[in-house]
This record gives C-alpha cells, structure tokens and sequence, in this order.
C-alpha cells in the first residue's frame, strides 16, 4: 500500500502559501533529489511546530512530468486544457514544480516556502507566489462558504488518492488542478444579496442550500454537481483558499481527485452553455487568471527516487 502525502486529505487551516516553479535547463537529477526529500522535511517543520498543523504537498507538472520519472507517466497525466467561450475563459499556464504550505500561523507557513525556496537555490526559477487565508469561519472573499460539500472524513481519500486498480505504479497519488481566480468585487457588491445567492443557491449568511426545484440552472453548484452514467455523484476534494490585497483579490482554486476527468468536467460545465444556453452565473464576476494540472506522487513513490 503506498502511503499518500498528508496534505492532500488534511482539514482546512488558517493561512497558505502557493509556490510555483519552472526548472531550469539540466538540473532535473538535483530538483528530483530535493522534491523527492520535501515530505521529510514538511514532517520536521510539522513536529517542530505540531500545534500549527502543518500541511504541505509537492506536485509534479504535466509537461514536466516526463523529465522528472522517465520510466512511466501516470496514466491520466495531461497538460491542462485552456477553455474559452464568449468572455468565459479558463487559460492554461505551464508549471514544473507545485509547492503548497498550509498551516495555521503565518510565520511558519513563511519559515517553511524559505526553506523550500533555500533548497532548491538557483535549479528553478520561482514564478508565483501567492499567499492565502482563512476568511471568516471559511467563506470566500464573496461572502459565501465555501468547501460546505466537500467530501468529509475518510471518504476524502476515496475521492483524491489514486486507487491500485487503476493505476497501481501511481497508486496513493493525486491529480491536482490549480487555477488563480480573480474576483470583481465592485461588481458582485452591486447585487442584492438575493441576487448573489441565486449565483450559488445557497443563502448567505445561514449557508443553506435551495431546494432542488428552486435552484437557477445558471447557479455554481447546479453547474458542478455532476453525476456519472449510473447516477453517482461526481466528486473532487476541493483545498482552495481567499488571497488578496488591497489591489487584487480572489480565490486559489485548488482541486485533488483520484482521476483527473471529474476536474474538467466541472470546468467545462461552468464555462460552456449547455443547450438551453446556461453557463456557471459566478463566472461574470471572476475571472481565471491561471490554470495548471499537476500531479501530486505518493510519499512512497517520492521516498523510492
Ligand atoms: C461548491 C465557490 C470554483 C467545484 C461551491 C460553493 C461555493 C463555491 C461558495 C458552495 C459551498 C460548497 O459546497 O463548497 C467557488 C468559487 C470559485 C469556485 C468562489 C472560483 C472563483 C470552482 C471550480 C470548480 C468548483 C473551478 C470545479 C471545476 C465545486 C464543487 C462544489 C462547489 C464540486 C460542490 C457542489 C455541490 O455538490 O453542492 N463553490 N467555487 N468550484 N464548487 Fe466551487
């Protein structure tokens, strides 16, 4: 049985930090060395630190896969898939390397992306950094709670960890798709609270969900909520968190699931008017800056390079 990266299935904590890398030319053996000692050294920040639950995960890019484990890809493995239609766009942006450090103090997230950063040195070029947090009791930045539907307890691993029977070299690993939303909050402050909450059917403040019958067909959730041919639900584990400043403001979208079709499917859906013209209503007042598909190997993969 391989073991996952305790990241991927762990709690929401109060604040992240989201590191993106490219490699630089030749210096693959060095990064896989270091990427290959990240859970080890996540672990040491975790116990020096145990009461600020430290949670971290390295992922691999898609299209840099096959220069980190030339001996196989896992099987689901693609670049991700740039959509766009009318002003609905998702772009895609290449990734080498995925850092993600959550935990629940600011300074120990900063302590660790430094050592990270420290470790790798000048083998990669850091191109994004963006740091996030807990917002209220876990809303997005549009007032709204968010992660409410997320698979809970152990039912979190049935969703993100690759199973045996259907990868079993990649078995415990994880498909992450990354995107950097950001919001038009003037805009979305114009409507009245009725109005936002017909965007995600859910009501506001109380975080109760319409019932089926008066649910718009053009709300997030009614977008999302996939069901497969024999009428299971199609799930993702979501680990997306509020980032802003005073200038910028969104929400870094993070989704890990055990395949990597259940992520663009709710994508397309949210993006691509179905036939009676309905598209994900939210998407007027955000905006995908980035868009990246990664995945994330087991600690027992990483701990055999
Ligand atoms: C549900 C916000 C992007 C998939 C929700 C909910 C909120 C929300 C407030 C309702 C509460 C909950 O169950 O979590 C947002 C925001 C986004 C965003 C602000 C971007 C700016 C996405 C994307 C996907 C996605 C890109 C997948 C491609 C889901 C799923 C649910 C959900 C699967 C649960 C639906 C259900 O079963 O009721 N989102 N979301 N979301 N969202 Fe998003």
């Amino acid at each position: 049985m391989a073991i996952e990266q305790f990241g991927i299935c762990s709690e929401p904590n109060l604040h992240g930090y989201y590191l993106l890398f490219n490699v630089m030319d030749d210096r693959d053996d060095e990064v896989r060395a270091i990427v290959a000692s990240l859970p080890e050294v996540f672990d040491r920040f975790g116990d020096r630190f145990s009461e600020s639950n430290v949670n971290c995960v390295v992922a691999i890019g898609a299209s840099y896969w096959d220069d980190f484990f030339p001996q196989a890809r896992p099987k689901g493995l693609a670049p991700f898939l740039g959509m766009e239609n009318e002003d609905r766009i998702a772009p895609a942006v290449g990734y080498d390397i995925y850092v993600e450090v959550r935990s629940d103090r600011f300074d120990v997230n900063h302590i660790i992306a430094s050592k990270v950063c420290e470790m790798f040195g000048d083998s990669v070029e850091l191109v994004e950094q963006t740091r996030a947090f807990r917002f209220l009791d876990g809303r997005d930045l549009t007032g709204f709670v968010d992660g409410t539907e997320n698979p809970q307890g152990r039912h979190r691993r049935e969703v993100a960890l690759v199973k045996a029977d259907y990868d079993e070299q990649f078995q415990g690993g994880s498909y992450l798709h990354i995107q950097r939303y950001r919001h038009n909050l003037a805009l979305w402050g114009t409507l009245k609270q009725k109005q936002q909450e017909d965007i995600f059917a859910r009501t506001k403040m109380a975080n109760v969900e319409y019932k089926s019958e008066e649910k718009p067909p053009t709300a997030h959730i009614k977008r999302v909520n996939l069901k497969d041919e024999n009428g299971d639900s199609i799930e993702i584990l979501r680990q997306s968190m509020p980032y802003g400043d005073m200038k910028t403001q969104g929400l870094f979208f993070v989704s890990y699931c055990r395949e990597p079709e259940p992520f663009m499917q709710m994508l397309k859906a949210m993006i691509y008017a179905d036939g009676h013209g309905h598209f994900d209503h939210m998407l007027k007042y955000t905006q995908a800056e980035t868009g990246a598909a990664f995945f994330a190997p087991s600690r027992t993969l990483l701990a055999s390079l």
